[in-house]
């Protein structure tokens, strides 16, 4: 969710972050803007796009430079609420990524009047008052963050001094270093041609200069590791595909081969994990949104091992009074590692002293660094805000944890993947769904439904669908489906079955007559012909116990076919963010 990036250089200023801006775009965001120094503070900001903003920034004149693209909590869309926010004095320039809980408050005790309607203009103005006080920037910063309640991650300057002060509570943030330039970003991706980065310590502050650093805590220097980016930036590009959402469907063949080879690989990591069987009673998966449906597959698996598995959607569990103790093991499920309301999860698992262990695609996030064991996926960046090959990949995450409970060999784990993966062909997949994307755009209503697992896959189908076409979708288990939804079916009705258990198969055939009868159009998705329907998917001919890894992708496919053929874009769908770091 929204994105900060800073560079100091002697040149180039103005490719260098904008190529940073255009890669933090994938995070969402409703506006942008720069700041710099040119004789003065300057800023450029405007409703859109990067590439708007681009086209209004002729020169930066500067040898420093922040830039911001804002996903509004506070204060509509618009140029006034736009970051950078200049303080009231004009001697201070800010970009703000989080949410300052606390500024309301800080606005009457310190009598300040803001232009705009934000939770950060107040913060620019605070630092510039004691600032004018203590005379020392560092300082002022230390004392304005003492008082700041909620997340932030900030970029400051301060006028006539070519450094780029920072700092971070909650929102991530990174130092990183190029070869003549130094950067200060919300995300390792936004930067580039930095070569090494730090990851800077919650309640961390100071500053950057072109030739050095300083990071401090409390008033203390604080100790920081420098590692190396070791990104592959080729996975960040779109290559000959025309959107990351495809491109990223596409890539769920190699995202399972790479995930299962690095478990059968890692057995420390997998000894770490078997530590875990005997000393617990009881499993807690927690996530959001997509990284939710996976953790429904896993309580699957853990029921079927009896265990007392429940799923929680992460904003709930934190007001739920599901016990947890020290016996618990939680499954905290998030491709990021960054969405605040599983921080919010974890925080209270942590409290009740339970086992962590976090299912990740990013192992530097906040969300792993403070999990006692941290499961990564292997997707390589994940750019799309409709998440695919990470749920693919949480899922098979899910089956590695069933291996190692069940202490059986992930070898074999990896002889099965190794066969899926011959029989996945992605492009046979989305030839089939071309053909119905017509029936979907002419269906009045679309329901996905399917029973046990299938019925996981239709949530997620169903979540994928809407959040990029914009049409609205219900899923539920077959069986629901007389209990009030039936109402809605009719001959402009399209119902997705995911069809893929054969012992429910008579049962889910049950309901398709019912769904027949009343007119209803039925698309089937499995692995066997099914008769009944008036479209068929078919899935690869693989073992049944492991079709809950594919059986979701015809939706992707689908739900990125419906969305092009709406003119949308698929990679940014309106009004979402890929990491949504507000609760
Ligand atoms: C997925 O398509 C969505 N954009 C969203 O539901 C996402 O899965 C959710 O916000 C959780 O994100 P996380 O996995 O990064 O925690
Ligand atoms: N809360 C700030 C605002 O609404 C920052 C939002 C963001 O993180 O982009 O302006």
């Amino acid at each position: 969710m929204c994105g900060l990036v800073g560079v100091i250089g002697d040149d180039n200023l103005r490719d260098e972050i904008f190529l940073g801006l255009h890669k933090l775009e994938y995070r969402g965001y409703d506006s942008a803007g720069i700041g710099y120094i040119d004789g003065g503070i300057c800023t450029i900001k405007c409703v859109g796009g990067v590439d708007k903003l681009q086209s209004i920034t002729h020169a930066i004149n500067s040898k420093v430079c922040i830039a911001h693209t804002r996903w509004a909590t506070h204060g509509g869309p618009s140029v006034i609420n736009c970051h950078p926010h200049v303080s009231a004095g004009k001697s201070v320039c800010i970009v703000h990524n989080g949410i300052i809980e606390n500024c309301d408050y800080l606005k009457n005790k310190y009598n300040i009047n803001c232009v705009s309607d934000t939770d950060t203009e107040i913060v620019a103005t605070l630092i510039e008052i004691k600032y004018l006080r203590t005379k020392d920037k560092l300082q002022s910063i230390n004392e304005v963050i003492n008082e700041l309640k909620g997340s932030f991650a900030l970029a400051i300057l301060f006028d006539g001094d070519n450094s780029i002060y920072f700092a971070r509570n909650i929102s991530p943030l990174l130092i990183g270093f190029g070869k003549d330039k130094m950067y200060l970003c919300s995300d390792v991706l936004g930067m580039p041609n930095a070569s090494k980065y730090i990851d800077l310590p919650n309640l961390s502050y100071g500053y950057i200069t072109l030739s050095d650093y300083k990071v401090y805590h409390n008033g203390s220097i604080a100790n920081c590791n420098i590692v190396d980016v070791g990104i592959d930036y080729t996975s960040a590009s779109l290559g000959d595909y025309p959107h990351y959402m495809l491109k990223e469907i596409y890539e769920i063949p190699k995202v399972l081969k790479d995930t299962i080879s690095y478990y059968v690989k890692n057995t420390k990591l997998v000894n770490r994990i078997k530590e875990c069987v005997h000393r617990i009673n009881k499993v807690v998966l927690i996530a959001c949104g997509t990284s939710y449906h996976a953790c429904l597959m896993g309580e699957k698996f853990f029921n079927e091992m009896g265990y007392l598995a429940y799923s929680c959607i992460a904003s709930e569990f934190v007001y739920d009074s599901i016990p947890i103790d020290k016996n618990t093991l939680c499954i905290l499920v998030s491709q990021s590692g960054e969405t605040a309301d599983t921080i919010s999860a974890l925080a209270k698992c942590k409290k009740a002293h339970c086992k962590t262990l976090c299912i990740t695609n990013v192992v530097s996030s906040t969300i792993a660094k403070n999990c006692k064991i941290v499961m990564p996926i292997k997707c390589g960046p994940e750019i799309a805000v409709a998440s695919t090959k990470a749920y693919n990949a949480q899922v098979l995450a899910m089956y590695v944890l069933q291996y190692i409970f069940k202490n059986k060999k992930l070898s074999t784990l990896h002889t099965h993947i190794n066969k899926l993966i011959k029989l996945l062909d992605v492009s046979v997949i989305e030839k089939q769904s071309i053909k119905y994307i017509k029936h979907i755009l002419s269906a009045k209503n679309i329901i996905m439904i399917g029973k046990n697992a299938d019925y996981v896959s239709a949530l997620e189908a169903s979540l994928k669908f809407k959040e990029i076409s914009y049409i609205s979708s219900t899923a539920l288990p077959c069986g629901e489906l007389k209990h009030g939804t039936l109402a809605l079916v009719d001959e402009d009705t399209l119902v997705i079955v995911f069809d893929t258990i054969s012992k429910l198969r008579d049962k889910t055939s049950n309901i398709i007559s019912q769904i027949k009868s009343r007119g209803g159009k039925i698309l089937v998705i499995s692995n066997k012909e099914n008769n009944a329907a008036n479209y068929m998917i078919a899935l690869p001919n693989i073992k049944e116990r492991f079709l809950p890894l594919v059986s979701v992708i015809p939706m992707q496919l689908i739900s990125y076919k419906t969305c092009v053929a709406c003119g949308y874009n698929p990679d940014k769908p309106r009004n979402l963010a890929k990491s949504v770091t507000v609760e």
